[in-house]
Formats: C-alpha cells, sequence, structure tokens
C-alpha cells in the first residue's frame, strides 16, 4: 500500500529491461504510490516481451525509443503528453551500455567507435531527453527528472571501463540542465549514485560478483537493494524533495565516505 505521494504527476520511465531492472522496481512503486507514466525502451530491449508484462500491471503503454535518437525522443515525448492527458511531472532515465565491456575489451584496447556509443547510450541521452522535453515545454513547473549513477564516476573501478567517463558525463549533464531548467521552469535534475545491484547491466561488469560483496562489507548499512532505490527516486519525484537539484545523491549504505569497516578488517585479518 502507498501513500499516494505522486496522485496525479504523470511521467516517463526508461530501461525497464526484466524485474531485476532499478526501472522495473521504480515503476512498481510509482505506480503504487499513484502515479500514471509511459514506459520506454529500446527497440531492441522490447523484443524480450518482457516490459508487457509490467506495463499491463501498472496500465501503462510502451512506446519503443532509442534514447540516442532525437526523433524517437520527440516522438516519445509529444506522444506520452497525449496519452497521459498533459505534460509530464517525472521522468526517470535508467540507462546504461558499454559494447567495450559487453565485448570485454581491455581499457588500454578500447574500440573508439564503441566508445563513443558508450558516452552517447549512457551520457549524451540524458541529455537529449531534456533537450527536447524542454522544446517541447512537455514539462510541468516543479517537475523532477532523475538518473542512475555509480561511484565509478568518482573513483577507479578497472571493470567498469569506458563507462566510467560516460557516468562522469552524466552526472555533469544533470548539474549543466538542472542549472538551465532551474532558472527557466523550477525544473529539477538529479542523479543517484547506487551500489552495485544484480541486473543485467550491472552484472555485466567484469569482477561484479567481487566488487558487490565489497560493497556490502565497506557500507555500514549494507548494499542498497534496487527496490530500495526505487523508493528513493519516489521521494524525488514527490514534491517533498523540491529544491534538491543539481546532485549526485550517493544511495549507497554509506560506502562512499567509508575508510574501512569492521568487517572488512575481520576479512583481511591474517588468519581469519
Ligand atoms: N546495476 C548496478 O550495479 C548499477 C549501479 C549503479 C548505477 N546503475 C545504473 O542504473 C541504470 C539502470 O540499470 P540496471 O542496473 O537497472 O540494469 P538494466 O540492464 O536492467 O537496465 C539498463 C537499461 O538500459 C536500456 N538501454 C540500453 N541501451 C538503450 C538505448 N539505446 N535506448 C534506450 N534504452 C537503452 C536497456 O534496454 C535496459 O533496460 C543504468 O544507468 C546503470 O548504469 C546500475
Amino acid at each position: 500500500m502507498g501513500n499516494n505521494l505522486l496522485k496525479g504527476k504523470r511521467g516517463i520511465i526508461f530501461g525497464a529491461l526484466d524485474e531485476n531492472s532499478i526501472a522495473w522496481k521504480t515503476a512498481e512503486k510509482v505506480f503504487e504510490e499513484g502515479g500514471t507514466f509511459v514506459l520506454t525502451n529500446a527497440p531492441i530491449a522490447m523484443r524480450m516481451g518482457k516490459i508487457n508484462e509490467l506495463a499491463a500491471k501498472c496500465g501503462a503503454e510502451i512506446i519503443p525509443a532509442d534514447a540516442t535518437s532525437v526523433k524517437d525522443l520527440e516522438n516519445l515525448i509529444s506522444q506520452s503528453v497525449k496519452i497521459l492527458g498533459g505534460k509530464l511531472d517525472f521522468i526517470l532515465h535508467s540507462i546504461g551500455m558499454s559494447p567495450n565491456v559487453r565485448k570485454g575489451r581491455d581499457y588500454g584496447d578500447l574500440n573508439y567507435e564503441w566508445m563513443l556509443k558508450s558516452l552517447d547510450v549512457s551520457g549524451i541521452s540524458f541529455h537529449k531527453v531534456m533537450q527536447v522535453a524542454e522544446k517541447q515545454d512537455a514539462v510541468n513547473e516543479w517537475g523532477s527528472i532523475m538518473a542512475l549513477s555509480y561511484i565509478a564516476a568518482q573513483r577507479t573501478y578497472p571493470g567498469y571501463s569506458d563507462m566510467a567517463q560516460a557516468k562522469s558525463v552524466l552526472e555533469s549533464i544533470a548539474r549543466s540542465y538542472g542549472s538551465r531548467y532551474g532558472k527557466l521552469k523550477n525544473v529539477r535534475v538529479n542523479t543517484i549514485s547506487q551500489s552495485p545491484t544484480p541486473t543485467t547491466a550491472g552484472s555485466g561488469v567484469g569482477g561484479f560478483d567481487v566488487f558487490l560483496d565489497f560493497a556490502e562489507k565497506m557500507s555500514p548499512l549494507g548494499n542498497a537493494t534496487a527496490e530500495e532505490c526505487a523508493n528513493y527516486i519516489v521521494i524525488m519525484f514527490s514534491d517533498y524533495t523540491r529544491k534538491v537539484t543539481m546532485q549526485n545523491l550517493m544511495h549507497d549504505g554509506g560506502f562512499s565516505t567509508s575508510g574501512i569497516t569492521d568487517d572488512l578488517v575481520e576479512t583481511l585479518t591474517p588468519g581469519n
């Protein structure tokens, strides 16, 4: 049972691939809280057909869009406003993909065409979404736009490869567009930097199980789950966070400010 935190609010949710996706959990929570939305994903991801289950459950329509295509985004946003019966109050960008990571290319042997693709899909697409939304004047005053990031934007994680650069771009776009959209329309723009989470995108990163375990031991509250992330996103879409903007919000159980923890000391103590 929700608390109607998003009653009357309309939006678009990008990136629900399967029931593990952060966007999937978010759609369920937003629905529970009274929000209505359009679901979207890349046409290629639709072929798996899973998103139809989520749409049926949430009474949502699905509009395919490749988030790197301005044309697709123009269609998505204008259609969504029509379908939902008014301008948008929230947008979730929950998109990440690196061909270099996917194909196991070493960081010293990157394919630069693929690197540009990683930056476009995982970073620049966030700018494209907002630029199209602004041009169509599709977002209501005090709307909230969110994207998902990872701490590899600030610190190195070898297996994360060029996704680290993509996340830095993403966080920077949130600040720059947040400044612009705030002044223009009182729209806020933030990223949530989420703990490692077992999803399709997460598990594709080399050594994922090890750093899931490391992060768990390094976080006094433990890793944040996809469902907990969805709850945070709901609050960020609600009217309780109207003056939070241009932030990269750490949602990581305390990982980012821990030097070492008792759990890690115990694990690393010789003889244990
Ligand atoms: N899983 C983690 O450990 C973790 C940690 C921090 C941040 N994140 C971020 O969370 C977000 C969601 O990922 P997830 O973990 O839920 O994994 P996921 O694999 O379920 O979601 C990634 C989504 O991106 C979509 N996508 C890829 N290319 C696209 C394109 N061109 N156009 C539109 N959509 C496209 C995929 O179809 C998929 O639905 C990503 O930004 C990811 O980087 C994940």
